[in-house]
């Protein structure tokens, strides 16, 4: 949990009560997933949520800023995409800053596309995008 709340502080600029993590996975324990290194040594996580019957939500999703580019996000994103699919759903949603144009490039490669913008969604003020993608 202290890795979680340091890169999400660094990579979403967010500040949340380390207690969130832990009770945003109650519900669906296999959505949060962290990569790891040999060692043990966290890489990156991605915590998803099931609040929309038959649909996941990315929640968060982010990888230590040394080691991106290497397949970690992949990684992550493969394995959480098997997950969905474990648990029969059907479609899965996610929010990103407009501004955040490799997260947005990553998704595209994942067939997420946009479907709505959100205005003054961040707290800072920044609008984002709403994305989604069908489960075969
Ligand atoms: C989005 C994010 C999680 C991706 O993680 P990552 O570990 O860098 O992802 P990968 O390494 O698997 O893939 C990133 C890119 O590197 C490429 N890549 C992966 N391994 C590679 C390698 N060995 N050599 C060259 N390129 C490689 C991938 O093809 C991919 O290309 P893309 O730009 O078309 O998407 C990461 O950029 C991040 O943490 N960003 C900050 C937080 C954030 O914005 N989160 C999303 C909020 S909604």
């Amino acid at each position: 949990m202290p890795f979680v709340g340091a890169i999400v502080a660094e990579a979403l600029h967010e500040h949340y009560d380390p207690s969130l993590y832990g009770s945003l996975s109650t519900e669906w324990p296999n959505g949060f997933l962290v990569a790891a290194d040999a060692s043990d040594a966290p890489l990156g996580f991605l915590l998803g949520v099931n609040q929309v019957e038959g649909e996941a939500r990315i929640l968060m999703f982010a990888v230590e800023r040394r080691e991106r580019m290497q397949g970690v996000g992949t990684l992550l994103m493969n394995t959480f995409l098997e997950r969905c699919r474990a648990r029969s759903f059907r479609r899965v949603t996610l929010e990103v800053r407009v501004s955040n144009a490799t997260a947005i490039r990553f998704y595209s490669r994942y067939q997420f596309s946009v479907i709505d913008l959100l205005r003054a969604y961040y707290s800072d003020g920044e609008n984002g995008y709403q994305m989604a993608r069908d489960l075969p």
